[in-house]
Formats: C-alpha cells, sequence, structure tokens
C-alpha cells in the first residue's frame, strides 16, 4: 500500500505518486521555511539524503496511507504532499480516519489546496467509496484549521493532547467531512 491507485488531474494542480528520488530536492528547499513546521512533527531537514531516506520514503511507502506528490500542472513544479488514510471498514461506514498536506508556502492560499482538497475528495467519496473522512489539527494552526472549515469539514470534537514541539498539552481539533456534506457544497448528484 501507500502508493495512490491513479493520478488526479486538476486545472491548477495534478497529483501523483511521490517519486522519491525526483522529488527530494524540491521537497528539501521547500521545507527551510520555518513556517512550514510550526504544528506538524516535521523539522527543517539537515540534507537532501534526510528529505528522501526518512521524509518521501515515509510518505511513499507507509502501509496505512495514500499519498501524492502535488505538483503545478503548468510548471510541474513540486507545491506539496497530500495523503489520507487507507479506508477501512467500522460499523458497516467505509471511513478514512486522517488526511493531510504539506503545502510550500509559496502556494499558499492561491487556490492550489482548495484544488487539491477537491480531486482527492472525489476520488475518496467516489471512487473509494468512502462515507465519511475525518481529520485533526491543532486548534492554534490556525490555517489548517479555516482551511478545513473552508472545505465543508464540520467540528466533531475538542481535546487535550501532549504536543511535543511546545512540550505541553494543547488542544486538537477533530473534525469530520461527510459524502453527502461535499456533494450539497460542491453540486454533486447522490
Ligand atoms: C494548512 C495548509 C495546508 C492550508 O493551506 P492553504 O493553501 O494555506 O489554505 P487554503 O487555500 O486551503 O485556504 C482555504 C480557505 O480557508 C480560509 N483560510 C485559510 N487560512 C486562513 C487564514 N490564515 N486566515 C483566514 N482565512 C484562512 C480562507 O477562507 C481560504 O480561502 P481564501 O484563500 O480564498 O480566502 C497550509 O497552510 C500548510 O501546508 N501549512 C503547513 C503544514 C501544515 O500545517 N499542515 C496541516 C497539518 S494538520
Amino acid at each position: 500500500m501507500g502508493t495512490p491507485m491513479k493520478s488526479l488531474i486538476g486545472r491548477l494542480v495534478t497529483l501523483r505518486p511521490i517519486d522519491v528520488e525526483r522529488d527530494a530536492p524540491e521537497w528539501y528547499e521547500a521545507m527551510q521555511e520555518p513556517e512550514m513546521h510550526l504544528w506538524t512533527g516535521n523539522n527543517i531537514p539537515i540534507d537532501v539524503d534526510e528529505v528522501k531516506d526518512v521524509v518521501l520514503e515515509t510518505y511513499a511507502n507507509h502501509p496505512e496511507i495514500f499519498s501524492w506528490c502535488i505538483r503545478e500542472s503548468k510548471t510541474d513544479k513540486m507545491v506539496g504532499i497530500y495523503w489520507i488514510g487507507v479506508p477501512f471498514i467500522s460499523n458497516e461506514q467505509r471511513l478514512v480516519t486522517f488526511d493531510a498536506q504539506r503545502i510550500a508556502k509559496p502556494y499558499w492560499r492561491k487556490g492550489y489546496t482548495r484544488e487539491a482538497r477537491s480531486l482527492v475528495y472525489d476520488y475518496a467519496f467516489t471512487d473509494l467509496g468512502v462515507e465519511e473522512i475525518r481529520a485533526s489539527a491543532w486548534e492554534r494552526n490556525t490555517n489548517s484549521c479555516l482551511s478545513m472549515e473552508s472545505a465543508g469539514f464540520e467540528l466533531v470534537r475538542l481535546y487535550p493532547r501532549f504536543n511535543p514541539k511546545y512540550d505541553s498539552d494543547l488542544t486538537e481539533v477533530e473534525y469530520v467531512l461527510r459524502r453527502a456534506k461535499w456533494q450539497q457544497l460542491n453540486g454533486r448528484l447522490s
């Protein structure tokens, strides 16, 4: 697992499987931006090998995720990484229990994340038959919370969780995006 079943092609972005060797130098550059890491488990990498052997290798081959490299459709420049949990059945419902993305800072709030989300959610809800997607973010990660809320995610609960980077208990927000809500917001028929 770990490899998505197909590439997803949009107007601004194209999502294709991660190519660890090829994507590492570009992703190393993108990850030099400290703001990228304020609310994630990542840090600024020391060298391209760390990005290759630790960061991208994990996304590309992790057995519990489907992951993509997001490229700008026009230039083929690397925009970011996207992954979702491999769907599983719980209480007769097909669920995805996590959804995350790392977008290079120059591409924030320019429509790239919005379109990447749209491609992934159409794929999950339609091709994979998923009924709901759950995702969490630190409450103080305003960009992530507002980005999810703008896509239609709804609050499930707030709970305290230890954050090693801040060495304290912080609030995490759990969200859900249901298929019916996604279809309603995007004019898709059920
Ligand atoms: C979190 C992240 C993916 C969000 O992507 P983004 O491109 O910045 O945000 P989006 O384009 O999806 O935002 C969609 C909408 O949400 C709202 N929004 C997002 N961030 C906002 C902010 N800081 N202030 C106000 N509104 C905001 C806006 O309505 C925005 O639409 P608009 O730009 O047309 O006004 C990106 O900032 C990122 O990769 N950050 C670093 C890694 C990270 O924290 N990942 C998430 C871990 S859970």
